[in-house]
């Protein structure tokens, strides 16, 4: 890192002028001042406008002194103001047309000079001296100028040896940043990181690769942070499924086997993980052709995610079960089907009549909406979000839980939701949000009266890489012993 040190070569003449300044006869009683400047560094963002403020102790009026601007020697200053005018042939070239006087609180002893247009080499000390006849005083000012750069991009690539690489760029960084990447479950992955300096601004840019021997490693993000500022930028990535493929037979997990005593059903398996798909039509013919119960039970929903109605701000999963949000809206073709600023999506099914239950994992997510819309929702802008533009939902939000009702109602499960189960009973004109654990009802919204077809509806709010996933029901009888299930206990639901 070369930073240009304007004062070096001139440091004998700053010196001198120093000892000067202060070997002047200080105050001949007349007007005794002292000049306060800001106790602590103040902070300015590169590219913004920054003033520089001094002020006398006690407040009396500055006019007609000579008040002075400088960095490592008075002169050439930064900004000089002297007989109520502003003084430019003393002025640094550097801050030639990028400084103003703000003297609107002269009166009071209050002025500052604005720079307009932070760089990286304004950075430093700063001293105003105010003068008066024999008198003078002075104080020091210290600017730390921080850039936050770009949001980072990765590229991943495939190596011979089928390890991947990931390379995070970003620049506009200063000082140097703090440069991070973790895996989704959050754990860090050791990276090279690079930093170089732009000849022309300064700032940093950077350049961070990992290669990831993990083949667990399923996505990455990577974080890049300005140690001045308390904002981070983030880019996330998923691996790429070809070069860290699955076996495709493995089963993620066992299913999991659940009563839904609320809802009158009987025992089903609930598989909220891939790749079950094949297995999933099967069972919904079973359940058509054996027809256990009676008229009672309703239907479950075996939903797929519409890609065409979701948001650019996000991706579905190849079995459009699981859906994902992005850090950058990716480029899909317009659609008036689809969500343009919020972050949601549709299921594909339309329900005009009858009794429908499905389930979404939402896990550890952090923020998200689940319900169910008119068909005729609008698209555009920013969804109102209430029954009475066809929406009916729960939602999830900086760790509150809340029914998007009118008003809206606060909830409090006694457990925290890990799978939520959603009824809806067309002819009832009802929709109820269940614990999928244990089948116990969140909510329900009764007394509708539906004008059209409903779509399940979701949303995924903050950019949080954990999915929102619709569980397959696998079908099990209770004397099923042989199955996959094993002897999980109804209402564990990890
Ligand atoms: C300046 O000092 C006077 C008293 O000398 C006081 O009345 C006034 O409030 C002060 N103004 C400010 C802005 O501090
Ligand atoms: C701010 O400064 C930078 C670098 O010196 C320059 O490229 C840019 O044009 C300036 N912007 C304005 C608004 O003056
Ligand atoms: C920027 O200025 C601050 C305050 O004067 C100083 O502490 C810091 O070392 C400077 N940073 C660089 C990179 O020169």
């Amino acid at each position: 890192m070369s930073r240009p040190h304007r004062g070096d070569a001139t440091l004998p003449s700053f010196l001198v002028t120093f000892i000067f300044l202060q070997l002047l006869p200080a105050g001949n009683g007349k007007s005794d001042f002292c000049v306060l400047g800001p106790p602590d560094p103040l902070l300015a963002l590169v590219g913004q406008d920054k003033e520089l403020p001094c002020k006398l102790s006690p407040n009396i009026s500055a006019e007609g002194m000579e008040l002075r601007w400088y960095r490592d020697q008075p002169s050439p200053a930064v900004h000089v103001h002297k007989d109520g005018e502003d003084v430019y042939e003393e002025q640094m070239e550097d801050y030639r047309g990028r400084t103003t006087f703000v003297g609107s609180h002269m009166v009071r002893g209050e002025v500052a000079v604005r720079i307009r247009n932070v760089t990286v080499s304004d950075n430093g000390t700063y001293h105003c001296v105010f003068k008066e006849h024999t008198s003078h005083s002075q104080a020091t000012l210290w600017l730390k100028v921080a850039g936050l750069g770009s949001s980072p991009r990765i590229h991943v690539t495939g190596t011979q040896d089928k390890s991947i690489r990931a390379e995070c760029t970003s620049s506009g960084w200063f000082p140097e940043p703090k440069v991070e990447w973790l895996d989704l479950r959050g754990e860090p992955v050791p990276a090279e990181t690079h930093f170089s300096a732009s000849a022309s601004t300064g700032l940093f840019a950077v350049v961070s690769t990992v290669t990831p021997q993990d083949r667990a490693v399923e996505g990455l993000t990577c974080s890049i942070s300005n140690p001045l500022l308390p904002e981070k930028k983030v880019a996330e990535t998923y691996l790429p499924a070809a070069l860290f493929r699955r076996p495709p037979s493995t089963e993620r997990g066992p299913a999991l086997p659940l009563i839904l005593t609320a809802l009158g059903l009987v025992t089903a398996a609930i598989a909220c993980a891939f790749g079950r798909s094949h297995k999933e039509d099967k069972s919904e013919e079973e359940e058509a052709e054996t027809g256990t119960s009676a008229e009672a039970e309703p239907s479950h929903a075996s939903l797929s995610l519409d890609p065409e109605t979701g948001s650019p701000k996000l991706m579905v999963s190849e079995d459009r079960k699981s859906v994902k949000r992005l850090l950058f809206d990716q480029d899909l073709s317009p659609s008036s089907k689809r969500f343009d600023q919020d972050p949601c999506i549709l299921a594909q099914e339309r329900f005009d009549a009858g009794r429908h239950y499905w389930e979404v994992e939402v896990g550890g997510r952090r923020a998200w909406i689940l319900g169910v819309c008119l068909e005729s929702l609008g698209r555009e802008g920013r969804i109102p979000k209430s029954p009475q533009h066809g929406l009916w939902a729960l939602e999830f939000y900086k760790k509150k839980l809340q029914a998007l009702s009118y008003p809206r109602t606060r909830l409090s499960p006694p457990q925290p939701l890990w799978r939520v189960g959603i009824f809806l009973d067309f002819e009832a004109g009802e929709i109820s949000f269940h614990n999928a654990a244990d089948g116990s009802q969140i909510y329900v919204f009764s007394g509708l009266s539906f004008s059209g077809p409903l779509q399940p509806f979701f949303c995924l709010w903050t950019h949080d890489p954990r999915p929102l996933t619709i569980c397959s029901v696998v079908r099990e009888a209770e004397e099923d012993t042989e199955s996959s299930g094993g002897p999980d206990l109804p209402g564990d639901s990890r």
